[in-house]
């Protein structure tokens, strides 16, 4: 059965126009009105870092209570775009303009950002990004647990409290933690269970758990238990706490495919390739990750290897995928709605860009 993607991709292919981004909104909408109902009380912001597409964010939107950015450049993205929204702006390595800029949240992430923006005389509502030194495992990517440029130490949460004492511009709200991405429900609940009680011992209530939840690229159906993790966080929670969780790829990864077509197959030392125009300056994914990134199956094919139009053997987009493919088919890479084309270097070699295409807009 072809989809509604699929059919889009092959009209554009039609019109000259591949490589595209394909993005279903209304599946997008979907999601999230099912992540948000699952969510409960729990607060729920987007980290814009994922994919700070306007359409996205625009569906987003009526469903979070707010946007995570990393960045003055993509605060003001969302700022332009959502005038009213609360934002919370984290990150480290905040630059003045950063730290001093007027958010509903500011997440610090050292006594020196502390230091900067209480010499600034700017008020802040404020949560101290904490590093707690627990054990994680199984996480793909982790910024918390050991020693990582990311927020701080007890000890630097400690330093930054005294800090805070006897002046009322910066006010402390709580604790932020994003300790690592690409974990299950239980395992984010355990590490929200040591962050919950860390913050009850400063007597903080507000409290931001990060996002992280796991995607497998491996095995696109297999959804991050959304429910139970809703369940677990509501167990958790004390009354008069916020709790708040920021995800980002687990929103919009489902959402996009990149899709292309083969520009030549050819044979080399006996392995079958596909080179498809475009490639990984527009969908750095998978080598950033190390995956073989998704392929919609087509008709069943020896053992090809599809890449990209790069003269580097990074560019590789999806090894040993079992389709049959010639020139001029249309290849689709599904789980592309993430840290997929804002993440790539998308001027290397100076090819084309990308169209963007949207389902339901
Ligand atoms: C502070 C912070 N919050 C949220 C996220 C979103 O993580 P994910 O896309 O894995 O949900 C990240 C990702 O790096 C992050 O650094």
């Amino acid at each position: 059965m072809t989809d509604a993607m699929t059919r889009r991709a092959h009209e554009l292919a039609a019109a000259g126009r591949l490589p595209a981004f394909v993005y279903d909104l209304p599946a997008l909408d979907a999601h999230a009105a099912a992540v948000r109902a699952a969510l409960g009380d729990v607060e729920l912001h987007y980290a814009v870092k994922a994919n700070p597409d306007p359409e996205l964010l625009r569906v987003l939107a009526r469903h979070v209570d707010g946007f995570e950015v990393s960045s003055g450049g993509e605060l003001a993205h969302v700022r332009a775009l959502f005038p009213g929204m609360p934002i919370a702006l984290g990150g480290p390595g905040k630059t003045d303009a950063e730290l001093t800029s007027d958010v509903y949240r500011l997440h610090v992430e050292s006594p020196g950002e502390l230091e900067r923006l209480l010499a600034s005389g700017c008020d802040a509502d404020i949560l101290l990004r904490v590093n707690l030194d627990i054990p994680i495992r199984g996480a793909s990517l982790a910024m918390g647990g050991g020693a990582t440029p990311f927020g701080m130490d007890p000890a630097g949460v400690a330093e930054c409290v005294a800090r805070l004492a006897g002046q009322d511009r910066v006010r402390l709200r709580g604790v932020h933690a994003h300790l690592a991405s690409g974990l299950h429900a239980q395992q984010l609940l355990d590490l929200a269970a040591a962050v919950l009680e860390y913050a009850r011992g400063l007597g903080l209530s507000e409290i931001n758990l990060g996002g992280g939840m796991a995607v497998s690229y491996a095995e696109p159906d297999a959804l991050f238990d959304w429910a139970a993790y809703g369940e677990g966080l509501a167990e958790l929670r004390r009354e008069g706490e916020v709790l708040r969780v920021e995800p980002g790829r687990s929103l919009t990864v489902y959402c996009g495919r990149y899709a292309t077509q083969v520009i030549d197959v050819k044979r080399v030392h006996g392995r079958l390739f596909a080179i498809v125009a475009g490639g990984t300056h527009h969908i750095r994914t998978p080598a950033t990750k190390g995956h073989d990134q998704p392929v919609v199956p087509g008709e069943a094919g020896e053992l090809i290897t599809i890449v990209g139009q790069l003269c580097t053997p990074k560019d590789q987009l999806s090894a040993d995928v079992p389709i049959a493919l010639k020139p001029g088919d249309v290849v689709e890479l599904a789980m592309a709605g993430a840290y997929a084309w804002n993440i790539s270097h998308h001027d290397f070699l100076m090819h084309r860009h990308p169209v963007f295409s949207y389902l339901g807009k």
